[in-house]
């Protein structure tokens, strides 16, 4: 099975979205980062943008929250018509618990892991979600290098997940292009963000289709 890749909106024109979520047709889903100026020192968009975004695109909404209050909110984007919902495990009271209610109402679940958080702790809980979420880069902003420190993470979790049996996806965050995007592949990383490679290039929606070509590789 070949890779996904997810552009992040993040580092679109937010004056255009319409526009530049058009521009991607080859995305695998739409990556919304809802960014609260707590969890991270960021302020992004919220409900309401993702609301009208639903509106306008039949492509998959694969909401990245970095949050304080996911337990509250996280719903609210699943009710909203979004496909899957990614909380970090960091700011979630009850992860396993909003886990089961996000899939009770037919959203996917991912558990989002900040770079100085282990995944270890949580490796009993991964049955419970249809996504892992690796920051490779620290929350909060888009255009960040890449972090490949994170690698080790990235093994360990794609072994804890063969351990379970299930099929789960394994999606990496931050730095990705080019350049960076083999280095996640060998690590077991099977779904990929992608910001400003995306919208930085020429052409949107080729970047994306180069991207995918690495997993053929
Ligand atoms: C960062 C966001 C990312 C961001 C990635 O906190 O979660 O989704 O948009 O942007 P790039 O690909 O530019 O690192
Ligand atoms: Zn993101």
């Amino acid at each position: 099975m070949g890779i996904q890749i997810t552009p992040s909106i993040l580092s679109a024109d937010f004056t255009n979205l319409d526009r530049d979520i058009a521009a991607v047709p080859s995305a695998d889903a739409i990556h919304i980062d809802v960014m609260d100026n707590h969890f991270v020192p960021n302020l992004t968009i919220g409900l309401p943008v993702v609301e009208a975004i639903r509106k306008r695109t039949t492509h998959e909404l694969d909401i990245h929250l970095m949050i304080t209050d996911p337990d509250r909110w996280a719903p609210e984007y699943a009710e909203a018509g979004a496909e899957s919902v990614s909380f970090h495990v960091e700011a979630a009271a009850a992860p396993v618990r909003l886990a089961r209610e996000l899939r009770s109402m037919g959203c996917k679940a991912a558990l989002g892991i900040k770079p100085a958080t282990p995944i270890e702790p949580y490796a009993d809980l991964l049955g419970e979600f249809d996504k892992i979420l690796i920051m490779t880069v620290e929350p909060g902003f888009g255009g960040q290098s890449f972090l490949d420190i994170m690698m080790p993470k990235v093994r360990r979790t794609r072994e804890l997940i063969r351990g379970t049996g299930l099929e789960i996806a394994l999606q990496v965050d931050g730095g990705i292009s080019e350049r960076t995007i083999d280095i996640a592949i060998a690590a077991g990383a099977d779904v990929f963000v992608a910001g400003s490679a995306v919208y930085g290039a020429d052409d949107p929606d080729a970047m994306i289709r180069a991207l995918r070509e690495h997993g053929d590789a």
